[in-house]
């Protein structure tokens, strides 16, 4: 006796703590929608091979639909002595339908059959991710064409290192997006293999067609060996590597926006929609959707670590270790989700304070660069001889209190006499990035150029 499913060879039924621990219902009903579309796949197949007669498989089908239909309105429900979602699904089934529901498991097994609603449910997880960042990409290109003139300070060890422009350095998480998205992309051709008809692990002595229930399922073709089929699970690794890396990006722009928000920096004004206010002090707005990113990264990449340990070490073929696959998957993918959407809204709505950039981009002798590359380019001095020059200038400015560009031209040429007063016109921040037009520099012409690419690429023009 016990279960109704698997209980012919028990004389007694599990204990409460075995069910408790066996039961994945509360967390693997969420593939409810990809398990109804596999198991109608398979059946159509098992018809049309004539495994089972047309009749029954028109009922098995009627009879999934109607499930499907049940779980839309109602829920899954959580029956521990019932396991998963596939024998919640198929006991239903019989309820509804009667014996004829017993055909459905013909030639297949759960391991094939979870592996198969896995893959599904992750593939949906790289979608949702690849529409989700290209919003974020056409936030980014949009706030970077606004601003490929907007000067602020770059920065090294968080120190003023060069000017920049603001459309620069968003156009750099732009291209940090493109990279996440061809992961996620890469990482779907790999998974798009169907492991239907891999059966328990060895295959099965039916006459199936797997190329069939891959057609109908959106897989390219049914994956080569049955025993890899139902015991890798590195699609689901290879989404939360994607994953993984795509939230240290989000967390690395949220971080940006954090500090640009801190009132000595003041570079943004945060919507309020995504901010929240304190309870004790009354002026403050606080980043917390952006901490929230910071820190869900984290958790993420938790996901992604707890996937591999389960993983490691399993001989082949299915463990039950492998039902706890899921919930790490699941619980990575909303907060990516999430995290995607916050730091989207941030980029669309945030308020860039352009004039507290420029005047930060003015502090801290950004442009010492370029009085270096002057003198090498106006005075064929060698680059390590001027940036010991140049040193000597700053020192001489920190010294009065002044930026670099309000040093008397006969201190300079104090300090070295090939300095003329065509250098001032170097010294600007508006001629720093105008000079660097390098491929990919920050020169607002090559923003502009690389904004374009990018819309096109985004298909905006
Ligand atoms: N709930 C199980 C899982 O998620 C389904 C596969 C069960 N297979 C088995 N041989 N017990 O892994």
């Amino acid at each position: 006796g016990g279960n109704q499913m698997w209980g012919g060879r028990f004389a007694e039924g599990p204990s409460a703590i075995m069910r408790e621990i066996n039961a994945s219902i509360p967390f693997d009903k969420a593939l409810w929608r990809q398990d109804i579309r596999a198991s109608k796949a398979h059946v159509a197949m098992l018809g049309a091979m004539h495994i089972v007669s047309d009749e029954d498989a028109v009922t098995i089908e009627r009879g999934l639909d109607q499930v499907a239909a049940e779980y839309e309105v109602n829920g899954v429900p959580e029956d521990w002595a019932l396991e998963d979602i596939h024998m919640t699904t198929e006991s239903r089934l019989a309820e509804l339908i009667g014996p004829a529901a017993g055909r459905l498991h013909t030639a297949r097994s759960r391991n094939d059959q979870v592996a198969t609603d896995f893959r599904l449910w992750v593939r949906d997880a790289m979608d949702e991710a690849q529409a989700g960042l290209e919003a974020l990409q056409r936030a980014l290109v949009t706030r970077a064409g606004e601003h490929a003139d907007s000067i602020m300070p770059g920065f090294t060890h968080l120190q003023t290192a060069q000017p920049v422009t603001l459309g620069h350095h968003l156009m750099a998480y732009y291209e940090m997006i493109a990279r996440d998205r061809s992961r996620f992309a890469d990482a779907r051709k790999r998974l798009n293999r169907s492991p239907l008809g891999a059966a328990a692990l060895a295959g099965t002595g039916f006459p199936i067609d797997r190329e069939m229930t891959a057609q109908a399922l959106g897989f390219d073709g049914p994956t080569a060996n049955s025993l890899d089929s139902v015991s890798d699970r590195d699609f689901a690794l290879d989404y939360l590597m994607a994953a993984s890396q795509c939230a240290l990006h989000l967390s690395r722009l949220a971080e940006e926006f954090i500090i640009w928000a801190s009132q000595p920096f003041g570079f943004v004004a945060l919507p309020d929609s995504l901010s929240t206010g304190s309870s004790i002090m009354p002026q403050k707005k606080n980043p917390d959707a952006a901490e929230l990113v910071r820190g869900h990264s984290g958790r993420i990449t938790g996901c992604l670590v707890s996937l591999m340990m389960t993983m490691k070490g399993l001989p082949l073929a299915y463990s039950k270790d492998m039902q706890d696959d899921k919930p790490p998957v699941f619980e990575a993918a909303s907060l990516l989700a999430l995290s995607i959407a916050a730091m989207t809204g941030m980029v669309a709505e945030t308020r860039f304070r352009t004039d507290r950039m420029r005047a930060a981009a003015e502090l801290g002798f950004a442009t010492a660069t370029d009085l270096a590359d002057w003198l090498v380019r106006q005075a064929d001095i060698p680059f390590r001889e001027a940036h010991h020059i140049t040193g000597a200038a700053v020192k001489l400015a920190e010294q009065r209190g002044v930026p670099l560009d309000q040093l008397p031209l006969e201190d300079l040429k104090a300090i070295d006499s090939r300095i003329d007063a065509r250098v001032f016109s170097a010294l600007s921040v508006e001629a720093s990035v105008a000079a660097r037009k390098s491929h990919g520099g920050t020169a607002p012409d090559q923003v502009r150029k690389q904004v374009a690419l990018a819309r096109e690429a985004l298909g905006l023009e």
